[in-house]
């Protein structure tokens, strides 16, 4: 089946959004993404270029057998409308949001776009927040449901599918149609706090933050765990990819749906407050200078020494 879907409108154009626009792009989307300020909006184009880049210098490495080119390059980005106004979304046959994982943002979004008058398919990035109760924040919540991508977005080959319990049969296939369409393999979920994905994972992140503040482990030999996990990225580097304010939204959802044992460790409430978010804000577990690690946030060390 096909999705029937040629117009994509990202909202948001943080590290999920930019990325989302860059994999619809690729796979021959017309694409728009918006965000608040021009400032921000620039910001992320020059993430997607960044990653663009990255690719044709391994195609360039790899004496052109990745089949990525500059040409290529400039393709995909003259397929991406950058905007701060909302209303060039409106002709869009789906909207992907990704602003910031606070269900109010969240709402105020989808209820403005449904006030302009959009009503198309919709769907949100959220990692964790109700699909059903987000639904309530649209008039046609049979076409809304939950599209959760991976990051990197353009490296990771998974998205989440979560239904809601309004979302029509018509919707579920065709968002599933499109998920294949950008060349991820769609996995599904029903509506429960953090879905599949974060249920599992969550959890294990929040638990290496315990492991460091109970001094178990230094940040380093946390990390290291990897070696014998075998996942890519050490739990602590993962969070400040992930972001801290990201994945303490999360850790609360959890809590207040699931209960206590899901409660986010103080640590990390901490770094969150001190605005200490990760690499975006240039410190979160580590510090970070030009997207490289330049140690451990002196904070966090102090913070374990008690
Ligand atoms: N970070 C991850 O690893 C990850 C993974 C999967 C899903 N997600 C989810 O993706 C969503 C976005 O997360 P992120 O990590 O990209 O956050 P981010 O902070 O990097 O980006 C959020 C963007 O939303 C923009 N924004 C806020 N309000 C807006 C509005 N009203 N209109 C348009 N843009 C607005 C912000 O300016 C910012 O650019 C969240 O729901 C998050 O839970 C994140």
């Amino acid at each position: 089946m096909s999705s029937g879907i040629r117009k994509v409108g990202v909202i948001g154009i943080g590290l999920m959004g930019s990325g989302i626009a860059q994999v619809a792009a690729t796979q021959g989307f017309d694409t728009v993404v918006v965000d608040v300020s021009p400032d921000i909006v620039e910001r992320g184009m020059k993430r997607i270029r960044d990653s663009l880049e990255r690719i044709v210098e391994s195609h360039r490495k790899s004496s052109g057998e990745r089949g990525f080119d500059a040409t290529r390059r400039d393709q995909i980005l003259s397929l991406i409308h950058p905007a701060v106004e909302r209303g060039k979304l409106l002709d869009r046959d789906i909207l992907i949001e990704a602003v910031v994982e606070n269900e109010g943002a969240k709402k105020e979004v989808i209820a403005a776009l449904s006030g302009m008058g959009y009503r198309r398919t919709l769907v949100s990035n959220t990692s964790s927040i109700s699909i059903t109760r987000l639904a309530g924040a649209y008039s046609f919540s049979d076409k809304f449901m939950g599209m959760h991508f991976m990051n990197p977005v353009p490296v990771q080959p998974g998205c989440e599918l979560i239904r809601g319990f309004l979302t029509s049969e018509e919707t579920w296939q065709r968002v599933v149609a499109f998920c294949k369409e950008l060349a991820k393999e769609p996995i599904l979920a029903e509506d429960k706090a953090g879905f599949g994905i974060n249920r599992m994972f969550i959890p294990f992140l929040a638990e290496a933050v315990k492991v460091v503040e109970e001094g178990v482990m230094s940040c380093e030999e946390a990390d290291k765990t990897t070696l014998c996990l075998g996942h890519k990225m050490g739990p602590i580097t993962t969070l400040d990819y992930v972001g801290l304010d990201t994945t303490l939204a999360i850790a609360e959802v959890l809590e207040e749906e699931l209960g206590p044992c899901y409660r986010p460790p103080v640590l990390l409430r901490r770094l969150v407050e001190a605005g200490a978010a990760g690499i975006k804000s240039g410190k979160g577990f580590y510090l970070w200078e030009g997207g490289k690690k330049a140690g451990v946030n002196p904070a966090v060390e102090r913070y374990r020494r008690k």
